[in-house]
Order: structure tokens, then C-alpha cells, then sequence
């Protein structure tokens, strides 16, 4: 006998999948990936899961007899009902598949009570996305430079890949590139004043300044001959930003296996450079400057400066020794890159220099691009700093929980004023496609109800305080939990592990929010009719038992995503 497979979704996929595979004598993985659990919808009961049949015929797994309609009919009535599969329907192109509710609340409940912070990560889905060691370079400020809302955005967006990544089992190399080489120092080291305190002054006169800017032209010229005092300088700066961002980092729970850097692929670039001479890759041009042509005709229509006319080293020289340290390092098997979509074009360039080279890992090599944030100000005026958002969102966010009554209760408002501030802005952030730019509003993103972060950490505080409150039992009876709103909690579970499975595809966090969000407002409706006091004991427990599921759920996204749950607000 086949062993049960322990996921609920999976245990249903696999008793649908067989069903198919006797019927038409192909192999149950065939039919594992055309099966799709449905999304709830508030308007009716939907059946639980769907199965392609169109997306069958298209690749080829039956024969198309050119009446779409006729043969999902036939299929479906050639399928068997049992007492796990309960009602098999065709629609158009799809066959509907409704499985037994005891036995959807019974798995749902089983699994989360067994698995608890792993929920659905055993499902045969996820166990077939490849592992190994993953590289994830994000935020990456420049020291020396003004911090933008890139940043934070770069920092956000890589700590939930990162995570995402983790909990799917691979090893994560989390990776801090600082951009700390280049012209920068040279301004600041001609006012040698503290470098946390004429970040913007320095850069506006620069602007405006030929002087200024010839002076840090000159500077950073010393900087890479290893001048001792400007090494020297150079060191204190980079010491100073590196403490700042640690504290803001742990505001934030986001931690960094490897603080790298800009610097430290210096002499790594000129050999690089060389290696470029030897394959012949690079060409000097009548400037004196050092290019690949990634033309594919060669001529220079689409080209890459390595080396300036005075044989300093550029951003991208820099990128293409790091990315073969990092390989010879850590070998991973793959390495992503989070930044703004401006950068586009130099990944593009730099995995396709990478590529010449002869470096085919650079194939497993992949940009994450993110779109602009625009408004991003606080009180105080422009942003300057990481940490003046983090400030902001904290003393707005406590201002509205003032104004609740719970407040009073907190054992430390400020620390749930941070968490729920930056879940609030974590939210915003990831809610459409990363590469769209989006209006920064503070009113908006700090509403308590809608779909935001202090929604959600809303809900989950009051699931927390109501097991509090009443504890939880182990065992509970399925058939109390069959009214509509549990059953539309249970079949929006029965989607994790897919959900789970299309940010593990494309890196977005949308499909992780989405469902949490529905999960939110499906727990808010079922706290506000479903009783749990003044219930029969027995009604009482299996309500608490899918709280507490929901619960669990939503603490493990809402970590995945970055956001640290609060229990009490
Ligand atoms: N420091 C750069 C910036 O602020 C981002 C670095 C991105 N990573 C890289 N390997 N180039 O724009």
C-alpha cells in the first residue's frame, strides 16, 4: 500500500490524481500540477479544486478530439465518487472536484495542530522546487551617500526572499554590498567633519561646486593607489555607516550573513580586467577607456566600460569580481540581485559579460527589479535617513493606538507601535507587482481597517488573545465546524502550498499578501459570528481549534513576509 501522503492539499490532489490515472492509464504525476485548488469566493460555496483539462490537451497528455466541451463531460462521468471525493462536476474546459467537508476540516485541522510554524511546508509541491545554497544581495546603501526609500525597499524585498527561500529548505547566503568605493569619499573627506551630519549639505555642493567635485575626483584617486590617509578616513566613514545600519537592520529583524562591499573587489577587478585582455573580451578604445561590445554583430551598439581613460575601475568592474569571488566562496546555485528596475541594463550586461567569460553559472544568476516610490516624507520634511521612517511610522502608529482602548494593557506600546508600523509599511510595499512604482501615503497605510498591515496584525492579535483567554484543545469534533464561514477558512488553507509555490517561482510576495489578507477578513468575519463564550463546550473548543489554526497561518506568513506578529494590540 501507498503511504497517505501527510499534506491535506496533497492528500487530496493524490486521491483526485489516481482517480484520473486509472481512468486513463497514465501516471498520477501527470495529473498532480493540472490540479489547482479554487479561491474562496464570498458569493457561493465553490468546489475545492479544479483540474485543467484544456491545459491537459494543450501539452499533449491526451488527444485533443477537437470538442473541448465533450470531452471534459465524458471524463468527468468517467470518474467515481467515493467517500473522500465527494461530487465530480465538468465546467468549461475544467472538471470541479468537491471533497468530503469532515475530511477537509479533519486534515486542515490535523495538519496545523501537528505542524504548528511548518504548516504546509511538506507538501509535495514545495519538495519539488530545487534546493541548494542560495545567494540574496539586498539593500546594499551606499556609505556616504543619502539613504533613499529604494533602499528600504531593496531591504524589504530581499529579507522576504531570503526568508521565503530558508523556509523552503535552501541554504541562504544573506548578503549586504555596500557601496562604499567610489567618488563619494573624496567630497566628504574635505570637510572632515562627522559624515553622519553633511551627508545632504556635502551633496548639494557638489552639485553646484566644480571644486568641490574635482576635490573628491582627487580624493578618490588616492583612495585607490591605498594612500594611508585616506585608506585611513575612508575606514572611519565606513565604520560609522555600518554601525548606523546595524541598529536599523535589528529594528527591522533583518539580519546579514556577509557584510561585503564595493571595496573589497578592487584588486579582484583589475584582474578581472586582465582576464578580459587575454580572452580577447576587452577592447580599448581612442578615450583610453577599457569596453566589452555585447553587440551581437560586434559593432558597439550595446557596450559595457570597464576601466576609465585613467585606469580606475567602474560599478560594473566591481559587480563582475564579486559575482566570481562570491561563486568561488560559496559556490551557490543561485544568486539573486535586489534592487531598482534602473539597474536593469547593468545586470543585464554584467551576466552577459559573466557569460563571455565562460562563467555559465551567471545563467542562475537573476535581477529582481523593484519600481519607484514616490512621496516618501516624514514630519520633519525629505528623508534622509532609514531610521526617520522607522521614527515616523512608530509615532504615528502609536498616536492611533491611543485612541483605542487596548492600548492601556500593553507592556510596551512603543515596541508594538514599531512592529505594527513597519508591518504597515512592509504591506504597502508588497501588495502589486514589484516593479510597479507606487504614491507613498501615511494615512493610508496606517488605516486599522482594509487591506493593510495593522489589519492583519490586528486580526492576529485578537485570535492570540482569545486563545489566551480561553486555551485550546487538543482534539475537536470536525462536524461542528461545517457551517459556511469555517468551510470557506478551510478551503482557503487548502491554497498555501500554492500560494507558497508562486512566490517560490516568481519572487513576488503579492500571492503571500493576497492570501493572508483574504485569510484576515475570512477570521474577522468568523470571530464576529461564531461565537466562542457562552457556546456548548464541545462548539467551543472546535471554534477555538480553527482559531488557533488561523492563527498559526497567518504568524507564519506574516514571518515569511518579514513582519514580526504581535499578540496584543
Ligand atoms: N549600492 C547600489 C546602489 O545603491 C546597489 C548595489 C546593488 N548590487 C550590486 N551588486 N550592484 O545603487
Amino acid at each position: 500500500m501507498v503511504t497517505q501522503p501527510i499534506h491535506m492539499a496533497c492528500f487530496f490532489r493524490r486521491r483526485i490524481a489516481s482517480k484520473l490515472s486509472r481512468c486513463l492509464g497514465l501516471p498520477e504525476d501527470t495529473f498532480i500540477s493540472a490540479l489547482c485548488a479554487i479561491p474562496v469566493s464570498k458569493k457561493q460555496q465553490s468546489p475545492d479544486f479544479r483540474l485543467s483539462v484544456k491545459a491537459l490537451l494543450s501539452k499533449g497528455i491526451l488527444p485533443d478530439n477537437g470538442d473541448l466541451e465533450a470531452q471534459t463531460k465524458t471524463l468527468a462521468n468517467q470518474l467515481q465518487q467515493d467517500d473522500v471525493v465527494e461530487e465530480i462536476f465538468a465546467g468549461r474546459g475544467v472538471i470541479h472536484f468537491r471533497v468530503s467537508r469532515i475530511q477537509l476540516v479533519q486534515k486542515v485541522l490535523e495538519q496545523s495542530r501537528k505542524e504548528r510554524d511548518k504548516f504546509g511546508m511538506k507538501s509535495e509541491l514545495l519538495k519539488g522546487l530545487k534546493k541548494g545554497t542560495t545567494v540574496v544581495e539586498f539593500s546594499s546603501p551606499n556609505i556616504a551617500k543619502k539613504f533613499h526609500a529604494g533602499h528600504l525597499r531593496s531591504t524589504i524585498i530581499g529579507n522576504f526572499i531570503a526568508n521565503l527561500k530558508g523556509s523552503l529548505g535552501n541554504n541562504v547566503i544573506r548578503m549586504n554590498y555596500l557601496g562604499d568605493w567610489g567618488m563619494q569619499f573624496g567630497i566628504y573627506s574635505n570637510t572632515r567633519a562627522c559624515v553622519l551630519q553633511v551627508y545632504v549639505q556635502v551633496n548639494r555642493e557638489a552639485e553646484n561646486d566644480e571644486a568641490v567635485e574635482q576635490a573628491g575626483r582627487e580624493f578618490f584617486r588616492q583612495l585607490e593607489q591605498h594612500e594611508q590617509h585616506a585608506m585611513a578616513l575612508w575606514r572611519q566613514f565606513r565604520e560609522i555607516t555600518v554601525s548606523e545600519y546595524r541598529k536599523v537592520y535589528k529594528r527591522l529583524g533583518v539580519h546579514f550573513d556577509v557584510y561585503s562591499g564595493e571595496s573589497f573587489h578592487q584588486k579582484q577587478a583589475q584582474e578581472v580586467v586582465l582576464r578580459l585582455q587575454t580572452q580577447g573580451l576587452l577592447k580599448t578604445t581612442e578615450k583610453g577607456t577599457g569596453v566589452v561590445d555585447l553587440s551581437p554583430s560586434g559593432d558597439m551598439s550595446n557596450y559595457s566600460t570597464l576601466l576609465r581613460s585613467d585606469g580606475t575601475s567602474l560599478y560594473i568592474t566591481r559587480d563582475l569580481a564579486a559575482a566570481i569571488n562570491r561563486k568561488e566562496i560559496h559556490n551557490f546555485d543561485e544568486m539573486i540581485y535586489v534592487t531598482d528596475k534602473s539597474q536593469g541594463n547593468h545586470f543585464q550586461q554584467l551576466f552577459q559579460i559573466l557569460l563571455a567569460m565562460g562563467h555559465l553559472w551567471a545563467e542562475r544568476c537573476q535581477h529582481v527589479p523593484f519600481g519607484l516610490v514616490q512621496g516618501m516624507k516624514t514630519r520633519l520634511g525629505e528623508v534622509v535617513f532609514l531610521e526617520d521612517v522607522l521614527d515616523e511610522a512608530q509615532a504615528r502608529m502609536l498616536r492611533n493606538m491611543s485612541q483605542a482602548k487596548t492600548t492601556k494593557e500593553m507592556d510596551d506600546p512603543e515596541d508594538t507601535a514599531e512592529k505594527v508600523g513597519i508591518s504597515a509599511l512592509i504591506i504597502q510595499d508588497f501588495k502589486g507587482p514589484l516593479v510597479s512604482d507606487y504614491k507613498f501615503d501615511w494615512d493610508r497605510i496606517l488605516q486599522a481597517q482594509g487591506d493593510t498591515g495593522v489589519f492583519l496584525q490586528y486580526t492576529h492579535a485578537r485570535l492570540c488573545s482569545l486563545i489566551r483567554l480561553h486555551g485550546e484543545e487538543d482534539t475537536v469534533n470536525p462536524s461542528l465546524l461545517l457551517d459556511q464561514r469555517s468551510v470557506l477558512i478551510m478551503q482557503h488553507l487548502l491554497r498555501y502550498d500554492e500560494v507558497l509555490y508562486q512566490s517560490a517561482c516568481d519572487l513576488q510576495p503579492k500571492h503571500l499578501v493576497n492570501f493572508l489578507m483574504t485569510l484576515s477578513h475570512l477570521a474577522a468575519s468568523a470571530h464576529r459570528h461564531l461565537p466562542v463564550k457562552g457556546s456548548p463546550q464541545a462548539v467551543a473548543q472546535a471554534r477555538l481549534q480553527l482559531f488557533s489554526c488561523v492563527c498559526t497561518v497567518l504568524a507564519n506568513g506574516m514571518r515569511i513576509l518579514g513582519i514580526t506578529p504581535v499578540e496584543k494590540m
